[in-house]
C-alpha cells in the first residue's frame, strides 16, 4: 500500500499499473478533482490509457468505473478513439485491434451494453467519415465518393440518388458544374434521404462541401498548401458519417444530406478568374478567384436543397477558408447563422459532443464586401474577415431565409498534429454533433 501510494496519486492523468498474482493486469487511473471533471476529460484520459494498453497488446478491458452514464459513454468513446489509424498504405500495417469491454460499474449490465452498442455505432460512423477524408484523391473522386456513399448508406436504410454531369446540367446546377469542368473525373451530385418520422414536418438538411481535390484552379495554390487538399471534401465526410449514424441508430427524424462532388483542377476547359457564371438560383456570380470554389459549389447545392427538397432547416459544412484557420486554429469550427434560436440548439448538441464551435458576427458591412460591379455577387470578399464573407456569400443562396447554420471546418476536419483524443489527419468532426442535434 505504501509503495503504491508513492507511485500513484489521484491527480488527473496519473497512471499506475501492476500485475498481481492472477496475471490480470490492474491499472489505476487518477481522475483528479471530481468537481472539475467533464465528458471531454474522460474521453481524453481513457484515450491515453487505451493507447498505452494497446501498445502493450492488451485488448480486453474490464472497467471499474463509478460515474454517471454520460461519463461512462465518454470514457468508452475515449477507448475507441485509441483504436483508429489510417495505415492502409503501410505494407507492414497491423490489424486494428478489436476491443472487448466489460464493466463493473454502478449501472446495470443491460444498460451498459446498450450504451456500449451506441458508442460503437457512433465510433463506426466517425471512422467511416475519417476514412473518406483521409483517402487520397487518386482513389477518392466524385464517382468513387458517390459509390461508397451509396454502398455504405443503402445498408442502413438511406436512399441515395446520384446525378451525373448531364443530369446536373438538366437540373440547372451551372455554378457547381463550372468548378468541376476542368477535371477528367466528372462531377456527381449526391442526395441521401433518411425520412423516418412521417408525423413530423421537420426535415433537417446537411449540405457538405465535396471538393475531392482543390488545386485552386487558375488561381493556383502553392504546392505546400495544395498537398493536403484531399481533405477538401471534409464536409461531405461529415454529412455522410452523420446520416450513416442517424440511420444506424434508427433515430425517429427526417434528414436529407446533399453533396455536390467535384475536383477543382486546371485545364483548357477550366473556369477562369474574371468569368461571370450563372447559378441555379438565377443569381449571377463574378469569379474573382477560382480558389474560392467551395462557396460556388455550395451556392447551387444549398439552393437546390432549400428550394427543391422542401427542407425546413439547413446546415452547411465546409472546409471553406484559410481565414477560419488563421482565426481559430485547428481547435474551433467557425460558424455563422441567420437564426439564433436554431444556433443555440445546435450549440448545445456540439458542446455535448465535445466538438468546439465559435459563432462569428454577421453584419451588412460584411455583406457589402461580396458586392460585384458586374454580377449579383462576387466569390471573394477580400482578405479581411474572410471566414465571415465566405459564409455570407452562401447566405445569398438559402431559399426563403429558412433557419441556416454555416460551419467552416477548414481547421478542424484534418489535423496537422494530434489534439486531445484525435490523431493527426481526419477527425470526423461534427458527425456526433449532428446526431445529437436530431436525436
Ligand atoms: N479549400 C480551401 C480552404 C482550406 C484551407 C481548407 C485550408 C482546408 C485548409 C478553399 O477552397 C480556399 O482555397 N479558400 C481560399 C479562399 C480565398 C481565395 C478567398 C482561401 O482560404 O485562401
Ligand atoms: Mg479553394
Ligand atoms: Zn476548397
Amino acid at each position: 500500500m505504501c509503495s503504491r501510494k508513492r507511485r500513484f496519486s489521484d491527480e488527473y492523468g496519473s497512471l499506475y499499473s501492476h500485475l498481481p498474482f492472477n496475471d490480470v493486469k490492474e491499472v489505476f487511473l487518477g481522475l483528479g478533482d471530481e468537481e472539475l471533471l467533464s465528458e471531454d476529460l474522460y474521453r481524453e484520459i481513457y484515450f491515453k490509457l487505451a493507447k498505452k494498453l494497446i501498445a502493450e497488446k492488451e485488448y480486453e478491458f474490464t472497467l471499474f468505473l463509478s460515474a454517471n452514464v454520460e461519463y461512462i459513454k465518454a470514457a468508452l468513446e475515449g477507448l475507441y478513439h485509441a483504436t483508429y489509424s489510417f495505415d492502409k498504405y503501410k505494407t507492414d500495417r497491423k490489424k486494428l485491434p478489436e476491443l472487448t469491454i466489460n464493466v463493473n460499474s454502478n449501472i446495470a449490465e443491460v444498460e451498459f451494453f446498450e450504451i456500449l452498442a451506441e458508442v460503437k455505432d457512433i465510433m463506426q460512423s466517425i471512422f467511416l467519415s475519417r476514412d473518406l477524408v483521409n483517402e487520397r484523391a487518386e482513389y477518392l473522386y466524385p464517382e468513387t465518393l458517390a459509390n461508397i456513399a451509396k454502398e455504405k448508406l443503402s445498408k442502413v436504410g438511406v436512399e441515395v440518388s446520384i446525378y451525373d454531369e448531364k443530369e446536373c446540367e438538366e437540373m440547372g446546377l451551372t455554378a457547381f458544374l463550372s468548378v468541376g469542368r476542368a477535371s477528367e473525373r466528372k462531377p456527381r451530385f449526391i442526395v441521401m434521404k433518411y425520412l423516418n418520422n412521417p408525423e413530423s414536418e421537420e426535415i433537417y438538411a446537411f449540405v457538405g462541401k465535396g471538393v475531392t481535390y482543390d488545386t485552386g484552379g487558375y488561381s493556383l495554390k502553392p504546392s505546400a498548401s495544395m498537398e493536403t487538399m484531399n481533405c477538401d471534401m471534409g464536409g461531405a465526410g461529415t454529412v455522410i458519417g452523420a446520416i450513416h449514424l442517424i440511420a444506424s441508430r434508427k433515430v425517429k427524424t427526417n434528414v436529407i444530406a446533399v453533396v455536390a462532388a467535384c475536383e477543382n483542377m486546371v485545364s483548357g476547359s477550366s473556369y477562369k478568374p474574371g468569368d461571370v457564371i450563372y447559378s441555379l438560383s438565377g443569381k449571377t456570380i463574378e469569379v474573382e478567384n477560382t480558389d474560392a470554389e467551395g462557396r460556388i459549389t455550395l451556392a447551387d447545392s444549398i439552393y437546390y436543397t432549400t428550394n427543391k427538397l422542401k427542407v425546413t432547416k439547413v446546415i452547411d459544412i465546409a472546409t471553406l477558408t484559410g481565414a477560419c484557420v488563421v482565426a481559430l486554429g485547428e481547435i474551433f469550427t467557425g460558424s455563422i447563422t441567420n437564426n439564433q434560436e436554431f444556433f443555440d440548439k445546435f450549440k448545445l448538441a456540439a458542446d455535448k459532443a465535445g466538438e468546439r464551435v465559435w459563432q462569428m458576427p454577421v453584419d451588412d458591412s460584411y455583406r457589402r464586401l461580396n458586392k460585384s460591379k458586374v454580377a449579383d455577387v462576387k466569390n471573394t470578399g477580400g482578405r479581411y474577415g474572410g471566414m465571415i464573407t465566405a459564409g455570407l456569400f452562401i447566405e445569398n443562396f438559402v431559399y426563403n431565409n429558412i433557419p441556416w447554420i454555416h460551419l467552416d471546418i477548414a481547421g478542424t476536419t484534418y489535423l496537422s498534429k494530434p489534439e486531445k483524443y484525435m490523431v493527426a489527419g481526419a477527425t470526423g468532426i461534427h458527425v456526433k454533433t449532428l446526431y445529437n442535434l436530431v436525436k
